[in-house]
């Protein structure tokens, strides 16, 4: 399979969602990549429900959800219904994973989990095989704009590791500090979605932009 491309809407200027979500619709992105922050989980707010719902009733690509939020669990349906086709929790912030999974499957989405950089890859072990979705986090989540974290690049390799030895379906979803100048060594640590949020939308051409991040080949 070839990688995926996921814009972050979260550098998007939210004074004109509907245009940009337009632009992702028009370019080679495969998902477009949705942060909601509750100010609790991570030091930041960002937008909820109404406004997913709202980026939905624009979107013809998958909204792929990534909630920076403390019992995520009980949000997963509303965040369902306002249309995310795959939610990622993070393993930190969710209490009882496996169930929270099964619930996201059981309501007809990809079932992700995000994980810091601060967390062991150790803690995904007895999980792996039954999650969609890693959300592989390459900044502190919180806010766009940040530096790749070096580290990462290791941890991934770890992950990718994990994923082939178990058979786990899991795509590697990477989130934070993917720009132009690096996503090719990303991409080959054993990444299958690269997520951009300034990367794509500080570029003077974001569709072109999502194109060179598309045409990328991994070696
Ligand atoms: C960070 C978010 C990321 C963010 C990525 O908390 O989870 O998805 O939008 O932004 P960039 O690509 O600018 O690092
Ligand atoms: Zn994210």
């Amino acid at each position: 399979m070839s990688h995926l491309v996921a814009p972050s809407i979260l550098s998007c200027d939210f004074a004109y969602i509907a245009r940009d979500v337009e632009m992702i619709n028009n370019s080679a992105a495969d998902w477009i990549h949705v942060d909601v922050m509750d100010g609790v989980y991570v030091p930041n707010m960002s937008f909820g429900i109404p406004v997913v719902a709202a980026m939905k009733r624009h979107s013809r690509k998958p909204l792929d959800v990534h909630l920076m939020t403390v019992t995520p669990e009980r949000y997963l349906k509303q965040f369902r219904e306002a249309g995310a086709d795959s939610i990622s929790v993070h393993v930190e912030a969710c209490t009882h994973l496996h169930a929270t999974l099964q619930e996201i499957k059981k309501l007809g989405a990809k079932a992700g989990v995000a994980i810091n950089p601060g967390t062991s890859i150790a803690v995904l072990e007895d999980i792996i095989t039954d999650i969609d979705i890693v959300c592989f986090m390459a900044v502190n989540p919180g806010w766009g704009g940040q530096s790749f974290i070096e580290t990462s690049i290791e941890k991934i390799k770890k992950l990718r590791v994990l994923i082939n030895q178990t058979g786990s379906k899991a795509l590697i979803e990477v989130d934070g500090g993917v720009k132009m100048d690096n996503a090719q060594r990303i991409l080959d640590a054993g990444v299958d979605v690269l997520v951009s949020g300034s990367g794509v939308f500080g570029e003077p051409n974001p569709i072109a932009a999502i194109q060179t991040l598309k045409s990328l080949v991994r070696k």
